[in-house]
């Protein structure tokens, strides 16, 4: 991922809600859960498709997202709907925004963007360092379906569609989708309709069960409770997500000593496109509290 720019998907964020919707259907139990923790930082923020709703359930709540076009549309998004968020320019692999969080979320598939060990290990470090004593680290991601990873790349499929801002006219979209053995990276392409127009992109590493399992407990975590889907069912043969809680098992202390260098002398290399130092975050990526 390091020296790779963001995914071009992330750089229209208007066209990335009409592709998921403007906001997450978030089940009852879910903020419920989260306010019976405190406050709530989510990783890769996006849009603030889930931020925004927990927002507007009471909860206080952080986002972060290196896309600076993303946060952006998080950030009028709310103040339309009269919210606060706090809205954080980082990465979620090197941040500090001296804070600690009840809940930290890494939600629909934001997990994908974490492509080689280095950036799973730096992101869990982090994650680690902002958690608060008892706090919840909750990811959830697809489990990688067999029959995806083995599409055709020569062919393109229906991907979604979204509205051309000049012309009015819904645009399908269709996407061509070659996965990488060896890197476990699914590159995807959009293009308007069947043409060779490319819209937009994305670069996805794939977590198979097991490898998520051992990855979480070899940095610090505990998995409490794994399910399969949003109603909370099971993990099982079938399920198609993979719903993690995750409680610390390293003290703090311990996931900082680990990295040979503090979040704040990390580099902010890859916050790209047009991040810069000392605007929403700063150098570490902190930022003081205020209303959206
Ligand atoms: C799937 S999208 C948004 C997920 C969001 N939770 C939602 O439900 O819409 C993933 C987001 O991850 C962000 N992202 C990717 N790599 C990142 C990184 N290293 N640090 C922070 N944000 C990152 C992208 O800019 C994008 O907004």
């Amino acid at each position: 991922m390091r020296g790779e720019p963001i995914d071009a998907d992330y750089l229209v964020p208007a066209r990335y809600d009409q592709y998921y919707g403007a906001y997450a259907t978030l089940p009852d139990w879910f903020p419920a859960d989260l306010a019976s923790r405190g406050e709530v930082l989510e990783l890769a923020c996006g849009t603030g498709r889930i931020a925004i709703p927990l927002a507007e359930r009471g909860i206080e709540a952080t986002g972060l997202d290196y896309s600076r076009q993303m946060l952006s549309l998080a950030r009028s998004k709310a103040e339309a709907r009269k919210v606060r968020v706090d809205w954080i320019l980082g990465d979620m692999r090197r941040f500090e925004t001296g804070t600690q969080y009840g809940s930290i979320l890494l939600l629909h598939n934001a997990l994908w963007h974490l492509h080689d060990l280095s950036d799973f290990e730096e992101c869990m470090r982090c994650v680690l360092h902002h958690l608060a004593p008892g706090g919840c680290f909750i990811l959830d991601v697809f489990v990688p379906g067999l029959e995806i990873l083995n599409r055709d790349p020569g062919e393109r499929y229906p991907f979604s569609r979204y509205r051309d801002r000049e012309t009015g006219r819904e645009v399908p979209v269709t996407e061509s989708y070659r996965y990488e053995a060896d890197t476990q990276i699914a590159r995807l392409r959009h293009y308007r309709e069947d043409s060779d127009e490319i819209v937009g992109g994305l670069n996805l590493r794939m977590y198979f069960p097991k490898e998520l399992d051992a990855l979480l407990k070899y940095n610090g975590m505990t998995i409490e409770g794994k399910f399969g889907s949003w109603n909370r069912d099971p993990f099982e043969p079938d399920s198609r997500h993979q719903l993690c809680f995750c409680t610390a098992t390293r003290r703090r202390d311990d996931a900082d000593g680990r990295s040979g260098r503090a979040p704040a002398e990390l580099d902010q290399d890859s916050v790209r496109a047009g991040a810069s130092r000392g605007s929403d975050t700063g150098r570490t990526g902190k930022r003081s509290r205020n209303a959206a």
